[in-house]
């Protein structure tokens, strides 16, 4: 028996995540800020899987004093932890988002996999991930804040791997492209998108192989890998969204 926690999951990605745990008799601990929320979606997946385990927990991660707190209740009623999923994330317009970026994509992240490093560092054993995003990878146009916030995450999860490496605790970092969720909202022109439920597959995979670092789909490699590596003079000409 599996036991999973998952932060930040009422909605998009983090709710298909839990599915697909549920579906492998995983027990969950799914948390998320809007209390509402958190008890409509722990009603919709526990009737569609009533033999399987299922706590809800509120977390507003931009509250710093409630983080830990909150956490440490969802693992007293689930009982133990085997991996722990930071899916929580915002995408705003403008400068004035900053701060919500900031607080929920990064300090937020970071407040809940130190929590959760600490837990499986005692364990000895354990896998921390976080959804990042190719915007991540290179400084792009679209919303230099958000991807700004992604890289920093990206980087303080590889530091995290090496700190811990030795430990026994693994460190995925997943990097997804366009998945149709309320984030990317209704954009035309964006084909190569896919849905939430077929994300959270590619996911659950890429950490049963414990994977260090994984884009989702797969591809999504080849472009960030290419756009990483292009000459900046060129990278500012094509200017990606
Ligand atoms: N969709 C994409 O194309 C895409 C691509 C690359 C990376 N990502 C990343 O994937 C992750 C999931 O995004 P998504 O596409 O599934 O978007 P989403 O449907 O908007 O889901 C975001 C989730 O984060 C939660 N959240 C936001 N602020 C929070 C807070 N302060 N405390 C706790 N939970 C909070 C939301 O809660 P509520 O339900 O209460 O709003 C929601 O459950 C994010 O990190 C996002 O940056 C998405």
């Amino acid at each position: 028996m599996k036991h999973v926690v998952l932060v930040g999951a009422t909605d998009g990605i983090g709710k298909a995540l839990a599915r697909v745990y549920l579906d492998r008799s995983w027990r969950v601990a799914l948390l998320g800020r809007d209390e509402g929320k958190v008890d409509a979606v722990v009603g919709e997946l526990g009737s569609e899987f009533p033999s399987e385990t299922i706590v809800g927990g509120v977390l507003d991660v931009a509250r710093d004093g409630d983080v830990v707190p909150s956490l440490e209740r969802a693992l007293a009623a689930l009982g133990q932890m085997d991996l722990l999923v930071y899916c929580a994330g915002v995408m705003e317009a403008g400068v004035s988002g900053t701060r919500r970026m900031v607080d929920v994509n990064f300090i937020g992240a970071v407040h809940v996999l130190s929590w959760g490093a600490d837990y499986f560092v005692e364990a000895g054993k354990g896998r921390l991930a976080a959804i990042g995003s190719v915007a991540g990878d290179r400084g792009r146009k679209g919303n230099p804040i958000y991807g700004a916030t992604k890289a920093a995450l990206h980087q303080y999860l590889e530091g995290l791997r090496h700190a811990l490496h030795g430990a026994g605790v693994g460190v995925s970092v997943i990097k997804p492209g366009w998945v149709r969720t309320r984030m990317l909202g209704d954009v035309p022109g964006f084909p190569p998108s896919i849905a939430a439920s077929k994300a959270a597959e590619i996911i659950v995979r890429g950490l049963d192989r414990g994977r260090d670092v994984f884009y989702v789909p797969g591809w999504w490699w080849v472009v960030s890998s290419a756009l990483r590596l292009m000459p900046r003079p060129l990278f500012k000409r094509i200017a990606p969204p």
